[in-house]
Formats: C-alpha cells, sequence, structure tokens
C-alpha cells in the first residue's frame, strides 16, 4: 500500500511471491509497469476484497504517514483514519493474516501545530517543523508507535516492532552522498 517506485514489489520478485501495488503517482505507477509490475492508482485506504481479492498479507513502507492530512488531524478525525485504515486491510486478509507498516511517528517532544514558524532559529523544532510541513503538506504522523498499535488493536494483534531510527539516519546519509555525486543525466535534468 503505497508502493512508490515498486522497491518492495521488487523483492517479492527475487523471493518468488506475488503482489500488487496501489499508488497515487502516475508517474510511479507508470514507472512500475515498465518494470512489469502490477501497479493500481487507488487510495489504498478505500480498498476492497471486490477490487483485487484477498491477499496472505499487506505490507505498507513510508505511506502510512500520508494517511492523515493535515485537516483531518484539525478536525479530531486522526483516531477514525487509522482505524478505518486497520479496517480496510482485515477485510483484505483471511484469519491469521499479517500487516507489516513501516512509519515515521511523532516522538516524545512533539511541539503544537501552531509553533510551527518558518522564521525561528534554523536548529529549532519551530524551523525544522515548519521545514517539513512545506515538504509534505497533505501529511500528519501518528504519534508514536502506540497511537498505531491502539488503532489496529480492532483487528490486528502486535506481533513485533523495532525502531528503525538509526537505519533512517544512516538511509538518508547515503541519499545525500548518491544525490550529490556528479551525474549527466542528473545534470541534464538540473539545466532544464
Ligand atoms: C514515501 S513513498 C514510499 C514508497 C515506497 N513504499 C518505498 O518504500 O519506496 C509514499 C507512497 O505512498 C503513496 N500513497 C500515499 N498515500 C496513499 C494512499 N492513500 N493510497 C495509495 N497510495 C498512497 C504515494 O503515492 C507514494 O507512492
Amino acid at each position: 500500500m503505497g508502493c512508490g517506485w515498486g522497491p518492495f514489489l521488487n523483492y517479492l520478485r527475487e523471493v518468488g511471491a506475488k503482489g500488487i501495488g496501489l499508488t497515487l503517482s502516475q508517474g510511479q505507477y507508470a514507472a512500475c509497469q515498465r518494470q512489469g509490475f502490477e501497479v493500481y492508482i487507488q487510495d489504498c485506504r478505500r480498498v476492497t476484497p471486490e477490487d483485487y481479492g484477498t491477499f496472505d498479507a499487506v505490507a505498507s513502507v513510508g505511506a502510512f504517514e500520508h494517511f492523515c492530512s493535515v485537516e483531518d488531524y484539525k478536525a479530531g478525525r486522526q483516531d477514525q483514519v487509522y482505524r478505518q485504515f486497520f479496517k480496510t486491510v482485515s477485510d483484505l486478509l483471511p484469519w491469521g493474516g499479517r500487516c507489516f507498516i513501516q512509519t515515521m511517528v511523532f516522538d516524545q517532544g512533539m511541539i503544537d501545530l501552531d509553533k510551527f514558524d518558518i522564521n525561528a532559529s534554523k536548529d529549532s523544532a519551530e524551523y525544522l517543523m515548519a521545514l517539513a510541513a512545506n515538504e509534505f503538506p497533505g501529511s500528519w504522523l501518528p504519534y508514536g508507535k502506540e497511537q498505531i498499535i491502539n488503532n489496529a488493536r480492532p483487528y490486528f494483534n502486535l506481533v513485533t516492532h523495532h525502531s528503525g531510527k538509526a537505519d533512517y539516519i544512516e538511509t538518508i546519509k547515503v541519499w545525500r552522498r548518491r544525490l550529490k555525486r556528479f551525474g549527466w543525466q542528473k545534470y541534464l535534468a538540473y539545466l532544464r
């Protein structure tokens, strides 16, 4: 759910499993099609068994962040959005089916939305959160794993959880190194 450019679908192919991906992006859909992945443009929060049948497992890597909008949060609908999502997923699974979610969460120390300030000092939470909100205007994160677990509970038992914070910091470092590395294709795109 939220398959992006298809890395998880690629992994499934490598291990010999069959999967389909959902994205909201036309560009990602086209790129996945070129790689021979079965992908559809659809809001995964609304998918039903009538759409593509049922599954052994559902995975979502880095999309949960986008399920609750700032407007939903302001209207007090965050829990409702997550609960509805887990209901949607559970309807796609048999009894005992697995759901894997990877998401960023707000940690202790998260500040209130009305404190976000793009003019605040650059090392402050106020400034960094204003930057993040500009970058992801339609997204609001869950408050810790607890909010996810609580809203999944009517449909799922928690089997395991893991903090990938250190892994993500390393991932971002690698992304930055690759982004800065010179390449003609990148340079031409930049000139355009
Ligand atoms: C940060 S990307 C992660 C992509 C991929 N899972 C990965 O790990 O590279 C977020 C993806 O979630 C998708 N997405 C966000 N909200 C969605 C929704 N409601 N329904 C379907 N896809 C959604 C976006 O279109 C995008 O493909």
